[in-house]
């Protein structure tokens, strides 16, 4: 069999974000690891009317903090060409055949082709089709499709999208991308769970109290106003990225660690997270909008000011909210999450809160005299996703010294800066893996389409209620009723970095 690494890209949104500050970055890293050798080639696609040469220059110009010899970029350059193109317009996918075939030839691809749709997802379709019915998919080679989100809106446009691609692509052809599933850490939970009988054997409803999904952003829209206005938190974050990493946290062990198993566990976890009715979804989850904030001397406008947002937009960037997972394993253990803009700091995090034991026998009430305090802080695993990776757990020891008073005490783990800044980019390892056509890191059809009808309710019920917005300050952790959703299970965020700065007089109260 021909090299499976001997493939043509075609990436439609060539001259994009995506395209210039994340794909072009990591092909050159898997060329400079070898993982691309002299036989690959790169179609960039957009509607601008750029010359190869224009379009190599802007290549070598993404790569530069990669630090290549100018020979280097240069040979790497040379394998990309562009095509202007528009989606819409069956001809020019002619143009498009002809050149594939020819660097097909030239490179000796041998049909193998990667397509990946970097671009406004309303073209998703419609370039789908047109790869067939203009016979730009080979007969000879393997033929990929990777999909950046957002896979449809909701549920029923995701499946009308769905049903589109499968039409020309099998589901094993398909690498629907979230790029949380090439981060480190979150690969790593399945070695934490998998890998430690301490922790496996406990990961159940006996031994859990809750579980904490923080993924926190100090940015705010930044300039994607025109895309998140129409999004919101719930559609952003919470349907593919949250819902994954739940998925990994609340799987069945696999009975093999490949892509069939694992899939197969997560599509299962997902089907057990119950879908709320309307009430439910409203007392479980709960959304706010930023309003302008000062933090640490800094001053934040408010959502509704940011550019290409609505000045009376009611688009949630926060969501705060409460999964229940209706299997033997997790039942009576809720899956809090919380994720959104412009929040006191950028982190990402899980927190594995842990029953306490039974009693706490240090504080027991010996004779009469009543006890104040019985309790003892869980023990908690967290694991630190980014900026910093790593993983923690907390224990209740004995302080040092007469007595016997117990005192908190965390052990630490943590990726040397070093090692985070050597270990491959997300979509680097993502796009390694599609060259493989290994799908484990990907999201399979059943996963997105439950996810979306784990949403879509909690949407619905959203959309019939006028939401009292701008509700938090930039710079905070959020509204009141993010805090407010564990205080009615008796507990709290075990993550609060709001407090840090208040603490120190630098967040008002
Ligand atoms: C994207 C969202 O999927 O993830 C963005 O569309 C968000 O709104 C981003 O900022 C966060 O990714 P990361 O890798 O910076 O944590």
């Amino acid at each position: 069999m021909a090299n499976e690494k001997n493939v043509l890209f075609t990436i439609f949104g060539g001259t994009g974000d995506l395209a210039q500050r994340k794909l072009y970055p990591s092909l050159f890293r898997l060329y400079k690891k070898g993982n691309l050798g002299k036989h690959f080639a790169v179609i960039g696609t957009a509607r601008r009317p750029w010359s190869d040469e224009h379009y190599r220059e802007v290549v070598a110009s993404t790569i530069q903090s990669l630090n290549p010899t100018e020979e280097e970029a240069k040979e790497f350059a040379s394998h990309f060409y562009y095509q202007s193109h528009d989606v819409n317009d069956s001809t020019h996918y002619n143009t498009l055949k002809d050149l594939a075939d020819r660097l097909d030839e030239t490179y000796q691809l041998a049909g193998n082709r990667i397509y990946y749709l970097a671009m406004s997802p309303e073209f998703f379709g419609t370039i789908v089709s047109h790869l067939k019915s203009q016979h730009i998919v080979t007969e000879n080679g393997y033929n990929r499709l990777i999909i950046e989100k957002p896979f449809g809106s909701d549920y029923q446009s995701a499946f009308e999208l769905n049903e589109k691609i499968r039409q020309v692509f099998p589901e094993q052809d398909i690498f629907r991308i979230d790029h949380y599933l090439g981060k480190e850490m979150i690969q790593n939970i399945s070695a934490i769970r998998f890998a430690n009988n301490i922790f496996e054997s406990q990961w159940n409803n006996r031994y859990i109290d809750n579980i904490q999904i923080t993924f926190g952003e100090a940015l705010g829209v930044e300039d994607r106003g025109g895309y998140y206005d129409h999004s919101g938190a719930l559609k952003d974050m919470v349907q593919n990225h949250i819902l994954q990493v739940l998925a990994l946290l609340a799987m069945e062990p696999p009975v093999a660690f490949s892509e069939k198993e694992i899939r197969a566990e997560k599509i299962k976890a997902l089907k057990a997270v119950r879908i709320y009715e309307k009430s439910e979804a409203l007392k479980n989850f709960i959304r706010g909008q930023y309003a302008p904030g000062e933090l640490d001397g800094n001053t934040f406008k408010g959502y509704r000011e940011e550019d290409k947002v609505d000045p009376e937009s009611t688009t949630e960037t926060f969501v705060a909210g409460k999964f229940v997972i209706d299997n033997f394993r997790w039942s009576g253990v809720p899956f809090y999450v919380r994720t959104g803009k412009r929040l006191t700091e950028k982190g990402t995090r899980i927190n594995i809160v842990f029953k306490q034991v039974p009693v706490n026998v240090f504080k027991t009430s010996v004779e009469d005299e009543p006890c104040e305090d019985r309790t003892l802080p869980p023990n908690v695993l967290t694991i630190y996703i980014q900026p910093t990776e790593g993983f923690s757990l907390t224990l209740n020891g004995k302080e040092v010294g007469q007595g016997f008073n117990t005192e908190f005490r965390r052990l630490e783990y943590r990726n040397s800066a070093e090692m985070v800044e050597n270990s491959p980019e997300a979509y680097e390892k993502l796009l390694l893996d599609a060259l493989k056509g290994d799908g484990t890191n990907f999201s399979h059809w059943e996963e997105v389409a439950q996810s979306w009808h784990i949403v879509d309710v909690i949407r619905k019920a959203w959309d019939q209620v006028e939401p009292d917005f701008p509700n938090y300050k930039a710079g905070t952790m959020g509204p009141e009723g993010a805090f407010e959703l564990l205080e009615k299970d008796g507990f709290e965020w075990i993550w609060q970095p709001d407090d840090w700065y208040r603490d120190r007089g630098k967040l008002e109260d």
